[in-house]
């Protein structure tokens, strides 16, 4: 049987290996775009699943338009982005080319073959002045504090005006990633066990607020989104809004680490502005496609669970 072909940016990353593996499953081929060739042994180099390097930050839009004339993915799940918050803030051109303006090269290029974008997009696009337990609905306006959060609000806006009317888009914003691979860089939960294991004491703030979501889990999602070919601004993100030191206390207690290494502190010693209270409400995208998000605590469970499968 023909698969359908998904292409995928960033497939190398926290959240593209996820949606590389969770497509395969659902039926799909896949078209992966790596930044650079993955060493063997690599979870990409898999059946159904095709891969070109390429420096999206760096190809004409040519090179970038004759490759999808020979691919024709029926939708492209861009997750490729420069994530580093405090990098973003130092330079500005960088965070603007690579979140922004690619974003709007690749909206520009699927209008032109109707093909479903998806953008991931972040909590940060808003301030997080919204008292607790209030969470963000998709409607809410957004105003974001840093430059990885306006890189995203224009990357977010360009998608908007691109695409619409043009062809089916999908913006998904997530939050704070954990349950990604042993070839990715650590995320918070892998980063705190170890730093425990080592008994060093880690401070954390008590007052950012956010909902953590399982890189599967969000996968899962996005699959479901271009099944269903969902359009519009979706916060697609775990259930529990909790603050990162409960979060980091959940998960030493999980794995049975020391937890009074972990120090309570407040989000303005960190240094680089961060919003405060950014829960995401997650009614819409389990409406729509009877996923149910998971709690924090499922999560932290089932982490442990695909980690003893993928050792
Ligand atoms: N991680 C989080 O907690 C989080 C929270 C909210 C939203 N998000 C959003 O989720 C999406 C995925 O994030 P992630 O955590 O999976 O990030 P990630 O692990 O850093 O993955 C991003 C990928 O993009 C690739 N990339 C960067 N510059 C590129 C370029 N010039 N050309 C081609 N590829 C390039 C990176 O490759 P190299 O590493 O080789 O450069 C990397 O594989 C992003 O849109 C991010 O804004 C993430």
């Amino acid at each position: 049987m023909l698969r359908q072909t998904v292409a995928v940016t960033g497939a190398a990353g926290i959240v593209g290996i996820r949606v590389v593996q969770q497509l395969c499953k659902a039926g799909y081929a896949v078209q992966a775009l790596v930044h650079s060739q993955p060493p063997p042994g690599h979870p990409l180099y898999r059946e159904h699943v095709t891969m070109t390097v390429m420096d999206l930050a760096a190809l004409p839009e040519q090179a970038m338009l004759q490759w999808f004339a020979t691919r024709r993915p029926s939708g492209l799940i861009h997750c490729a982005a420069w994530v580093d918050v405090a990098g973003c803030e130092s330079q500005l051109s960088q965070a603007y080319l690579m979140n922004t303006r690619v974003t709007e090269m690749l909206a520009n290029i699927c209008t032109r073959y109707h093909t479903h974008f998806v953008l991931l997009s972040t909590e940060y696009v808003f301030d997080g002045t919204l008292c607790p337990p209030q969470v963000y609905r998709e409607c809410d306006r957004v105003h974001p504090l840093n430059h990885y959060g306006k890189s995203k609000v224009q990357a977010e806006i360009a998608t908007q005006a691109t695409c619409m009317e043009n062809t089916l888009w999908t913006i998904c914003r997530t939050a704070v990633l954990y349950g990604s691979t042993p070839w990715n860089r650590p995320d918070f939960t892998q980063w705190l066990r170890t730093k425990l294991q080592q008994r060093a004491t880690v401070s954390i703030a008590t007052d950012l607020i956010s909902s953590p979501t399982h890189a599967i889990d969000l996968a899962n999602m996005l699959v479901a989104i271009v099944e269903r070919k969902l359009a519009g601004i979706y916060h697609t993100a775990g259930r529990t809004a909790i603050d990162r030191y409960h979060f980091a206390l959940q998960v030493a207690q999980h794995h049975g680490l020391d937890d009074t290494l972990i120090q309570p502190i407040l989000a303005a010693e960190l240094g680089a502005a961060r919003p405060l209270n950014v829960g995401l409400c997650v009614e819409n995208i389990s409406h729509d496609t009877g996923i149910r998000p998971l709690s924090i605590q499922e999560g932290v469970v089932y982490s442990g669970e695909i980690e003893r499968l993928e050792e």
